[in-house]
């Protein structure tokens, strides 16, 4: 597509393909490639390979491949000349004048680039009235009695609307015309039309967007006036439900710690980058949305929920825990005591306390655990409320085995009985049917990692294999798995003594097998101990055992004689014996 000697074919010689595809998907080096998870398609091993020497990426899992460009434009969905402008971007190539196909096109094209402008001009503005004026003294004064030095001030571009109603709205008429000024969400209009500054007497927040353009504000009130805080409205350069605080300067560090601290409020983002948690977003005067969520997936899918201890903050809680569980986020939730939220606890408690217990923020089903004590659980009716409440999360999870564990993790926690467990999952699955069905590779669970570990230790643990195989083996582990025909042909072929030739074992399997047995051939190269085994050997010990456990309980159920009766009784006590032994 790109013609010899084009602008796009010097883009394309130029550009990196790894720098464009990192700024969508987390990339690791791996041997001499990067991989991540696929864009295209959703999977909880990373299958997704560019390669940076060939310039291409590939997906092993569902098959896309191409070129730098086409990856962007799939991304972004849009047209190839837009996406050869995106790489060049990216790559810091200067741009020749963009050429829009349409004059329609081209005028859009040509206000959001103004607006960016006015935006840059604004934040400049609000910067010096803050710094420089006799009114931004007193909002000087209120930040600085908040915590905020000018280092502060200058690190997060804050700044300062005046009070008089069109000191900014001047300012603007000498570089733009009215027009367009008109459609930047900075002014409003009164009833006679004439324009007036949105902000005034406000603190304001530049919001940029992922690259670091401020495209909007979030205004502050200095004193009581409502609303406490005042956004920019809907603009052509802004959609506040796709934006995120501070994600320009968090990303970098969301990817490299491969994790998000998500909070309420600006204050509560300035404060805990502050205190040296650079990873740190919030959704902007909006509960989080689903494209939030997704933007955020882009650099972690891991997350710690922060947010007010309020009951307001409490609810947005649980609404953003559904949307970042269906998005499969690994969901953690930071409930700071004593009512204050991170920015008023850090400069309470100090930066290494908040840091302390961001550590060890417990996963989002322990906090709803510890939500649901406050109900009476002595009762099986107050068990069964717990469970309720609890559930409708767990049954967002899209992967099936996950969600058991977390079941299987809520009823041992709240000493729930099978009965009572097997009700509330009714009623979640009840309910869950009249929502839209997660697709099939959602919910096909795909191997706990200790089955791919035990697989690989199989082919190539030199030290151990045949012993491993025995452990297997005796027990049957492997059986009833979703891996079992791949662990079959595994032992078979340890049993044979020899040392498992993947390639030759994949013959007697199906595509799927085969693919996965490959995936985890192609795993880098860790050492294995046989301390290492024996944990993966215990997960599917418990597994066995569980599974065990529920056949055992369905023929209690089903009325046996009473000889039959008591041996499944004894059967059902050892089990749990057993099971107990292994937690
Ligand atoms: P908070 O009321 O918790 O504010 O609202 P805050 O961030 O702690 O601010 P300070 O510490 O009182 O200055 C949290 C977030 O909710 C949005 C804003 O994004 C705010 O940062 N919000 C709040 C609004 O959009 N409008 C409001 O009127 C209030
Ligand atoms: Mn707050």
């Amino acid at each position: 597509m790109a013609e010899a000697g084009s602008f796009a074919d010097r883009v394309k010689t130029q550009a990196d393909i790894v720098r464009v595809v990192s700024d969508y998907v987390r990339l690791k080096k791996t041997g001499q490639n990067f991989t991540g998870l696929c864009p295209f398609h959703s999977e909880k091993t990373p299958s997704f390979a560019v390669h940076p020497v060939k310039q291409i990426y590939h997906c092993f899992g569902c098959g896309v491949g191409g070129d730098v460009f086409s990856f962007v434009m799939a991304m972004d969905k849009c047209e190839f000349p837009e996406a050869v402008r995106t790489v060049a971007e990216k790559c810091g190539i200067p741009i020749p004048k963009p050429r829009a196909r349409t004059p329609e096109e081209a005028q859009a094209n040509r206000q959001r680039s103004a607006l960016v402008e006015m935006h840059k001009e604004a934040a400049a503005f609000f910067a010096r009235q803050l710094n420089d004026s006799a009114e931004g003294t007193v909002a000087r004064a209120y930040l600085e009695d908040r915590g905020l030095d000018r280092e502060a001030l200058a690190r997060f571009a804050l700044g300062y609307a005046p009070s008089s109603g069109d000191a900014l709205l001047r300012a603007l008429k000498q570089k733009f015309p009215e027009k367009l000024i008109d459609s930047s969400g900075l002014v409003s209009k009164d009833q006679s039309g004439r324009l007036f500054d949105r902000f005034r007497r406000r603190i304001m927040f530049p919001i940029a967007n992922e690259n670091g353009k401020i495209i909007a504000f979030g205004g502050r009130a200095l004193g009581d006036d409502l609303p406490k805080y005042l956004n920019s409205p809907e603009s052509p350069i802004y959609s506040k439900s796709g934006v995120l605080y501070h994600l320009d300067k968090a990303k970098d560090e969301i990817r490299k710690r491969d994790f998000a601290v998500l909070v309420e409020g600006y204050m509560d983002v300035i404060g805990v980058a502050r205190a040296g948690v650079g990873n740190v977003v919030a959704s902007c005067g909006t509960s989080l949305t689903e494209p939030q969520v997704k933007l955020l997936g882009r650099f972690s899918r891991r997350v710690v929920v922060n947010y007010d201890p309020d009951l307001a903050g409490q609810a947005a809680t649980e609404r953003s825990l559904t949307l970042l569980l269906e998005q499969q986020f690994d969901v953690r939730v930071l409930a700071l005591s004593g009512g204050a939220d991170p920015d008023k606890f850090i400069r309470e408690h100090g930066a290494d306390e908040y840091k302390k217990l961001l550590e060890s923020a417990p996963a989002f089903v322990d906090f709803l655990i510890g939500r649901a004590r406050a109900l009476d659980l002595s009762s099986a009716e107050g068990k069964l409320k717990a469970m309720n409440y609890v559930m409708p999360y767990v049954q967002r999870v899209p992967n099936r085995l996950i969600r058991s564990e977390w079941a299987t993790r809520i009823a041992s926690q709240l000493r729930i009985e099978e009965p009572v467990l097997r009700e509330a999952f009714r009623k979640a699955a009840a309910e869950r049917k009249g929502e839209v069905k997660p697709k099939a590779e959602f919910i096909s669970a795909g191997p706990k990692p200790a089955e791919r570990r035990l697989l690989r230790m199989l082919i190539d643990a030199e030290g151990f294999r045949e012993t491993l195989a025995k452990e297997i083996r005796v027990a049957a582990l492997h059986s009833g798995l979703e891996t079992e025909k791949i662990f079959e042909a595994l032992l078979v072929a340890v049993e044979a003594g020899a040392r498992p030739d993947s390639a030759e074992i994949s013959k007697s399997l199906s595509e799927k097998d085969r693919r996965l047995l490959f995936e985890v051939a192609f795993e880098p190269a860790m050492d294995s101990s046989w301390e290492e085994a024996e944990s993966c050997l215990a997960v599917l010990r418990r597994r066995h055992i569980e599974t065990e456990l529920f056949t055992v309980q369905q023929r209690i159920e089903a009325n046996p004689p009473a000889a039959e009766l008591r041996t499944l009784l004894a059967r059902k006590s050892e089990l749990r014996r057993l099971l107990s032994s292994l937690l």
